[in-house]
């Protein structure tokens, strides 16, 4: 549905995009991270045909960037990071005047423009004036209008900049909603985390290179390969344990967390299974209190890729 082989933007000397390469499949959501002025605009923009690239090629639904922009527009719904709306106009007054520019007619136009609505949660806000909405719904509100054309493909350029926690996962609830009709997404966002359990794949870019491309689970893997167990026993025995397990086979290091009083363990480079763990604790009248594999942390594996720990 998109994609881009070697796909360049220059600056003057400065590399924007270098030479970028993805595809994403039908259905797919793409996760879009980096920090700031790592191209992520540029990519969605010059996506959109609204930015031609140095060199490189980019189609969309099969059309390329170069000649096909207009089969690209009516294929493609684009939300970007700042889009101005309008004063004095009320919430359906918009999106009709965007319906009547995709060149939507008659009582379908009214049709449409409260179906989005209902599908973003505004229909209560459908006579309120947009200067009055708040910053995420002005979010939905721009969702709502890129949404109007039945676009198979979304671009959303940081869909949850500046919202506030509850937002986030509104408007988290709302990709998946997308994403659940069939829509190929590319979202951009600068936090791993955020974007995790929405995208099947992710790719990872720094200064317009893209430094990792795949599912979040190998971006885990890339970068951190050993597992690691939290492990709590009773009876306030956690040195205790600590001292015992560091005899066993199959550990490479344990830290006692002694603030929240448990044990770090992390297992011995291709062991994935700490039951054996459990096993040797209760063995020797140890109470296991807790064990289980430790959540990773998605902000270390972004900061590992991003720091180059990888490469
Ligand atoms: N019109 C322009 N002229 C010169 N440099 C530009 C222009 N537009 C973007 N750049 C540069 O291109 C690089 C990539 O910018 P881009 O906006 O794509 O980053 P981004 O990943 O979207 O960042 P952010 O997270 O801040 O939105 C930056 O170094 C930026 O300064
Ligand atoms: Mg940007």
């Amino acid at each position: 549905m998109i994609e881009t082989r070697d796909l360049t933007k220059m600056y003057g000397e400065l590399y924007a995009l270098d030479r970028l390469t993805v595809k994403l499949e039908s259905g797919d959501v793409y996760g879009f991270i980096g920090p700031n002025g790592a191209g992520k605009t540029t990519t969605m923009r010059i996506l959109a045909t609204l930015l031609t690239p140095t060199w490189g090629e980019a189609t969309v639904c099969g059309y390329s960037i170069y000649n096909g922009a207009k089969d690209i527009r009516r294929v493609m719904g684009y939300m970007p990071d700042f889009f101005g709306v309008y004063d004095d106009m009320k919430v359906i007054e918009y999106l009709e005047f965007f319906a009547a520019a995709y060149r939507i007619q008659g009582p379908e136009r009214r049709k449409k423009c409260d179906q989005v609505l209902e599908l973003v949660d505004l229909g209560y806000k459908r006579d309120a004036l947009v200067t009055s909405l708040s910053r995420g719904m002005t979010q939905r509100l721009g969702l709502a209008r890129v949404l109007l054309h039945e676009p198979q493909v979304l671009l959303l350029d940081e869909p949850a900049s500046g919202l506030d926690p509850r937002a986030r996962i509104e408007m988290r609830g709302l990709i998946k909603e997308l994403r659940n009709m069939g829509k190929t997404i590319m979202l951009s966002s600068h936090i791993l985390p955020e974007l995790a359990d929405i995208c099947n794949k992710i790719g990872i870019i720094e200064r317009g290179k893209l430094l990792f491309d795949g599912d979040v689970q190998s971006a885990i893997q890339k970068v951190r390969q050993r597992t690691r167990i939290d492990v709590m026993v009773g009876d306030g025995r956690n040195a205790e344990a600590k001292a015992f397990l560091e005899k066993e086979k199959g550990i490479d290091g344990i830290e006692h967390k002694t603030e929240e009083d448990y044990l770090l363990v992390t297992l011995c480079e291709g062991l994935n299974d700490g039951s054996f763990i459990a096993e040797a604790l209760v063995k020797n009248g140890f109470r296991v209190k807790m064990l289980k594999e430790e959540a990773v942390n998605l902000e270390d594996v972004f900061m590992g890729i991003t720091k180059g720990i990888t490469n």
